[in-house]
């Protein structure tokens, strides 16, 4: 079965507080989603493997270490996938983006797929989904699918705030994926909305409540 982490860093702590206040706006909260994607990505990219490379320095030539091996795809879910994207593009500036827009039926909670654009080599590349809210687990199993199918062999998910219900379902139906998350709380809700949770991601990103 995957890994399911909670990155309890205390920075990644005290700035989910701020974001879950009721009273942030969305220009924190925006900043702050993104502050968050770059510090998980930090702590998911720790065991990466390096490889020595032989440079120059201004003062001679020395043997020092660089990233090996496979390239990564960062895939935000549209739309809230979109909050944490710059923060992972600052630690890993060489990443490319496949971007898949799934909505949720808001009577039954479903999740369907509306857009996919991934990078020609996905296949050759290990990829990290991201969303903010690990909720019923729909959104993610559906993105994680669409990059199988695609021939993806290595896929991560980070998320700011995982329901159980949620890594329970990513756990069942694909478990070769480890989790990430800021948090995880209490339980969802009958209406789809995690508790305490911080509210409608999407909403409180782009100001659209
Ligand atoms: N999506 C959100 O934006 N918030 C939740 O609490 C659950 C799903």
């Amino acid at each position: 079965m995957g890994k399911f982490t909670v990155l309890n860093h205390p920075l990644i702590q005290h700035k989910l507080t701020i974001i879950r206040r009721k009273e942030t706006s969305s220009n924190e909260f925006r900043r702050i989603v993104g502050e968050i994607g770059g510090l998980m990505t930090y702590e998911i990219t720790r065991d990466l493997p390096l490889k020595d490379v032989e440079i120059e320095t201004p003062i001679g030539k020395t043997t020092q270490k660089e990233i090996a091996g496979k390239k990564l795809t960062i895939v935000p879910i549209l739309r809230a996938g979109i909050g944490m994207l710059n923060g992972v593009m600052e630690m890993i500036p060489s990443a490319k983006v496949g971007v898949i827009g799934m909505y949720r039926d808001e009577e039954t909670l479903t999740p369907h797929e509306y857009f996919c654009k991934m990078p020609k080599d996905v296949a050759e590349r290990e990829c990290l989904v991201v969303d903010p809210m690990l909720a019923t687990g729909g959104s993610a199993n559906m993105a994680i699918g669409a990059l199988k199918k695609r021939g993806v062999k290595v896929i991560k998910l980070a998320v700011l705030v995982a329901a159980p219900e949620g890594v329970k379902a990513i756990q069942k139906e694909n478990p070769d994926v480890d989790i990430y998350a800021a948090a995880e709380d209490e339980k969802l809700l009958p209406n789809g909305y995690i508790t305490p949770g911080l509210g409608d991601a999407g909403d409180r990103l782009f100001g659209t409540k």
